[in-house]
């Protein structure tokens, strides 16, 4: 099961509209990090908004967020275009072509018009500040922005807007890195009168502990008063990061060629597929009778949690129950043995976990539930086998 705190999420909420307040910019929720809809109106009064991939993220914000929407895609078609141009805020291209291709159809329509829907583009400033190359859209040939290179000489008719998105999991000296990059390649358009808004983009840190979100309020102090625009962040896991975790049973357990299985009622593949992809390897608890002071985002009274090493006489190699044989969340080291009926608790597993899903294999859908300030917990939707066949045809 998944559980979402909702005081953990207003708690985010909370800093994040204090940091935007200081430093005088917008914030918007990047719904491809956490979508989890029903939990909006514990946002909405933070937050200006939703960042939205596309058409259908852009009509969830419409109809559950019901604040600003800022809409960038890789690429749209003619009708998404025409869809999104009645109701998006601000509508923003990642290539010159598709912004060529648009041109007309988007500056006739009224609500552009009347200065409604403003466009922009998304830059690459070719300035890598992270480490995972996956995660990286300023290497050489990225398909994501526009470079100075390819700008120069085009015609901006009808653009009032720069977007840039190249951050992931980092502090704001990446930023002030990119923030120079950008100065140096764009600065120029920002300085005119035609610009607007300067959106920076998600990644940005700024709920955990040590991020310096100082440097952050006068970075975009900077920005705004450089350029007179406004500034726009749009981060997904600070909003919901350490809020949430998924809870899985363990249904086998076994030793193959001296390996210690545990087979878990939640697959990395199919639940949590950023373990894998990025990858990384999540903090897993045992709930045990055992007293313990170790927490996770989320508790259950009566319950106490045993945090797993990497070593020890307990060492299990956890893993799904699809038949990839890499549907691995790791080797995890345990207090005692593991029996079948254990749970465990993986934390922080509310951004890009519940939005990446999928019914691979027929594997059962961790329910979702929320866990409200007096503890009581509200399941919000439980899969069925239905949802599985509907899915494919
Ligand atoms: C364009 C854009 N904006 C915002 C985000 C949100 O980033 P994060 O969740 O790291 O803050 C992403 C993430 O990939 C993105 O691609």
């Amino acid at each position: 099961m998944y559980v979402i705190s909702i005081p953990a999420l207003q708690r985010n909420a909370a800093l994040l509209r204090t940091v935007k307040e200081a430093a005088g910019c917008r914030l918007v929720l990047a719904l491809k990090g956490f979508a989890c809809w029903k939990t909006f109106p514990y946002l909405r009064d933070d937050l200006d908004g939703c960042c939205a991939s596309g058409l259908w993220e852009a009509r969830l914000a419409r109809e559950h967020f019901q604040k600003h929407i800022v809409t960038y895609s890789p690429a749209y078609d003619t009708a998404e275009v025409a869809a999104l141009c009645e109701f998006t805020d601000h509508l923003d291209f990642n290539s010159l072509s598709q912004w060529e291709r648009f041109r007309g159809q988007v500056l006739a329509h009224p609500r552009y018009q009347s200065g409604k829907l403003r466009c922009g583009l998304r830059v690459n400033p070719e300035c890598s500040t992270g480490h995972t190359a996956m995660y990286d859209p300023c290497s050489a040939g990225s398909r994501l922005g526009i470079t100075a290179g390819q700008l120069a000489g085009a015609d901006l008719t009808g653009i009032s807007g720069l977007h840039f998105h190249t951050l992931c999991e980092q502090n704001a000296d990446a930023l002030e890195t990119t923030l120079a990059a950008i100065d140096e390649k764009f600065g120029h358009l920002l300085r005119s009168p035609q610009f607007t808004y300067l959106n920076m983009g998600g990644g940005h840190w700024i709920t955990k502990p040590f991020y310096d979100r100082e440097m952050l309020i006068r970075l975009v102090r900077q920005a705004r008063e450089r350029y007179g625009v406004e500034v726009w962040l749009e981060p997904g896991e600070a909003v919901a990061i350490h809020t949430g975790v998924l809870r899985a049973t363990v249904m086998d357990v076994f030793k193959s060629t001296g390996q210690r299985h545990a087979i878990l009622s939640v697959s990395a593949t199919a639940h949590m597929p950023d373990v894998l992809e990025m990858p990384y390897r999540p903090d897993v608890f045992l709930v045990d009778p055992a007293s313990s002071a170790a927490t996770p985002a989320v508790t259950f009274e009566g319950e106490n949690y045993h945090p797993a090493g990497e070593s020890g006489p307990w060492l299990y190699r956890l893993g799904g129950p699809t038949c990839l044989a890499g549907d691995v969340i790791g080797d995890f080291a345990f207090a005692r043995a593991l029996v079948p009926g254990d749970t465990l608790v993986f934390d922080d597993m509310a951004h890009y976990t519940m939005v990446k899903t999928t019914l691979f294999n027929g594997v059962k859908h961790p329910p979702i539930a929320l866990q409200h300030a007096d503890g009581r917990l509200e399941i919000l939707r439980e899969f069925t086998y239905q949802d599985f066949q509907d899915r494919l045809a």
